[in-house]
């Protein structure tokens, strides 16, 4: 009896510890690690690292695609290093106002463009003295226009020019009234200069704006070709 007894103590714990072995969590996928499913253990770091590389690599797409933008931008808003604000326009027939012009280009940092007649003026053409020359029959027409031999200039990104001219009988020459009414100034602050043997500037600063139509004029300095750049530098220095 007490055999039988140890028996059937025995075949129920054999029942017990089988009935706890079936409640043993199923080797399903779903608790598989991430790193083990589907038998590989790559593919579920290898999809981390991706997801993670597809969002960096976005983020630098992006941060390179800006990079463009960025510098366009500044680009845009800053301008070029040797980009110049003040250009000095001359027309001089024997160089005297031309000298000034370097000093004031010089001093001013600002471009240089010279006008030259499309038929040059020769010695005979400049005689005042007589009375049929080309220079005396040009300054007795005020509708005299002599045509322009040099490239135009684009006036973009100027802000200041300056118009140097030589005295032709107490005036500035006609082709001076050539030049400012094939441009439009807009606003540029527009600043004449000129010299002379002795006479004064008179009107030509104000004949030059008349004819422009446009620019902001201000009013003009004459000067002998000698003129110092200490003198130049305190006009200019004047004029801010
Ligand atoms: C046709 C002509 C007319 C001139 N008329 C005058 C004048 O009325 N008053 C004056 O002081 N100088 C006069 N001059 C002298 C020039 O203005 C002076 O020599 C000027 O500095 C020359 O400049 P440029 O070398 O840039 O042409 C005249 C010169 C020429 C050629």
């Amino acid at each position: 009896m007490k055999r039988i007894f140890i028996l059937l103590i025995a075949a129920l714990i054999l029942i017990g510890l089988t009935a706890c072995a079936g409640n043993t969590p199923a080797n399903t996928a779903e608790n598989v690690p991430s790193t083990e499913k589907n038998g590989q253990t790559e593919p579920a770091v290898t999809e981390i690292t991706t997801s993670s590389d597809a969002e960096e690599t976005t983020a630098s797409s992006a941060a390179t695609e800006a990079v463009p933008d960025d510098t366009s931008a500044t680009q845009t808003a800053e301008p070029a290093a040797d980009h110049k604000t003040v250009l000095v326009v001359v027309f001089s027939a024997t160089g005297t106002t031309k000298g000034v012009a370097e000093k004031i280009a010089a001093i001013e940092n600002a471009d240089l463009y010279e006008i030259k007649a499309a038929r040059e003026y020769t010695a005979a053409d400049l005689n005042w003295n007589d009375r049929n020359s080309r220079s005396t029959t040009e300054q007795n027409d005020k509708s005299a226009r002599p045509e322009i031999g040099s490239e135009r200039i684009s006036l973009e990104g100027y802000e200041k020019i300056y118009v140097g001219f030589p005295i032709w009988w107490g005036e500035e020459p006609r082709i001076m009234d050539s030049f400012v009414e094939s441009y439009d100034f807009g606003n540029i602050k527009m600043i004449p200069f000129c010299t002379s043997s002795s006479s004064g500037i008179g009107r030509s600063g104000k004949n030059l704006e008349e004819n422009a139509k446009s620019g902001t004029w201000l009013d003009g300095k004459r000067f002998s070709g000698g003129v110092s750049e200490s003198e130049l530098r305190s006009w200019i220095d004047g004029l801010k």
